[in-house]
């Protein structure tokens, strides 16, 4: 099995098919964004304070995995404020030019939507700092000692950028947004909330269950989860009288192979991998790679984030690690001495210690799991 041919209806990342319906089924107001609730909150503070002032907001970040709402988000600021919204991202700004450019043909109170502002140019960022703060650029003209910048003054704008990885922004970009706010993952119930407003705008029939076992299965993902439900409609309209509901979308999942947890065929190849031929770990990434014909970066970018933000695999300093909920989810009793073992290439056996009792193993697990785990280079989270 190659990347290409896995199946890739669980994967966060917009193609092409998303991107026309994500559109139409974007919330346009606050008031119809599910969930996020903090988020909502500090946010029509700060859009409403911003109104009653007549004056421009604060510059806002928002962070957050992918499929989460934060081109959403930023849709309904500009829709919030009633004003246009000029968008563009951070790799189609390759000059500081570019910026120049943009910024300096900006009306009045408009929003300037910079996607993944974490790719953008360095000398764009210095010019987008000082934009920011003091609503000017310099335009450099002519080259060496002759070069004169000459100040442009540009009209009040809110930026508000997104990114995936906020912990990649400069500091000193990230210290000129007013108001940053970090998207986490939806809650199942949240899910179902914004299955059933899909399934209106599309005119699917959804029943309760069938909005439940969607939700369960689309890893917090508002994206996943809408995706999910257009497979599952086409399966309930062949297969079924149309309607979605509990058995349909098993039976579709099933076909699709998405497990309960939403796990796909390469996750669980992974964790199968991991338990049955390497008794749990640890094992090192490229062997757990090899054994599933697949390249390391693949494993270590595609399936092992959400394995380890379900918390069935753990990274730690030996190698990988099947956690005991992963030894349940396949079905199979975990080992009393999960976690505590040598490296499989050692040629070890550690010192099981079956006597222990239950929670004294499990301190001990935990202790080994926070010792390797690096959130910060986890290119899921952040
Ligand atoms: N809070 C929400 N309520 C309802 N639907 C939502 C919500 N958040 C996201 N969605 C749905 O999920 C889809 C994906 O959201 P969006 O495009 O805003 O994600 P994103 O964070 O910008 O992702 P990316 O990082 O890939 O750009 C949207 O089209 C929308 O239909
Ligand atoms: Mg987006």
């Amino acid at each position: 099995m190659t990347s290409q041919e896995r199946t890739e209806l669980v994967s966060p990342l917009a193609d092409p098919d998303d991107e026309v319906v994500d559109a139409a089924l974007r919330p346009k107001r606050l008031s119809d964004f599910i969930g996020q609730q903090r988020v909502r909150e500090q946010l029509s503070v700060v859009l409403d304070a911003a109104k009653a002032r007549g004056r421009t907001p604060d510059h806002v970040l928002l962070s957050g995995s992918p499929g989460l709402g934060k081109t959403t988000l930023a849709m309904i600021i500009a829709a919030e404020l009633g004003t246009p919204m000029r968008i563009t991202s951070g790799p189609a700004i390759e000059r500081a030019g570019d910026l120049a450019a943009l910024l300096s043909t900006l009306s009045e109170g408009e929003v300037l939507f910079l996607d993944e502002i974490h790719r953008m140019a360095r000398p764009a960022e210095e010019m987008l700092y000082v934009a920011m703060e003091d609503f000017r650029v310099d335009v450099v003209v002519g080259k060496g000692p002759g070069a004169t910048a000459i100040p442009l003054d540009v009209a009040p704008f809110t930026l508000v950028g997104a990114t995936t990885r906020a912990g990649l922004l400069p500091g000193p970009l990230r210290d000129r947004f007013g108001f940053v706010a970090h998207l986490d993952f939806y809650a199942p119930e949240e899910l179902e909330r914004v299955l059933h407003r899909s399934a209106a705008l599309l005119g699917v029939s959804l029943t309760a269950d069938g909005a439940a076992e969607i939700g369960s299965r689309a890893r917090g993902t508002p994206r996943i989860a809408n995706r999910l439900l257009r497979r599952v409609r086409d399966f309930a309209e062949v297969r079924a009288d149309g309607t979605v509901t509990r058995e349909t979308a098993r039976a579709a999942l099933e076909m699709y192979d998405v497990d309960e947890l939403g796990l796909d065929r390469l996750d669980r190849a992974v964790l199968e991998a991991l338990l049955v031929r390497f008794n749990g770990g640890p094992v090192g990434l490229t062997t757990l790679a090899v054994a599933v014909s697949e390249e390391p970066e693949t494993v270590e970018t595609v399936a092992e984030p959400f394995l380890v933000r379900a918390g069935l695999l753990a990274r730690t300093p030996r190698g990988r690690v099947a956690t005991p909920a992963a030894w349940r989810h396949v079905g199979l009793r975990p080992p009393m001495d999960v976690g505590l073992r040598p490296p499989m290439d050692a040629g070890l056996r550690s010192p099981v210690n079956p006597g222990l009792p239950p929670p004294v193993q499990a301190a001990l697990i935990d202790l080994v799991d926070d010792g390797g785990y690096d959130e910060a280079t986890d290119p899921g989270d952040t």
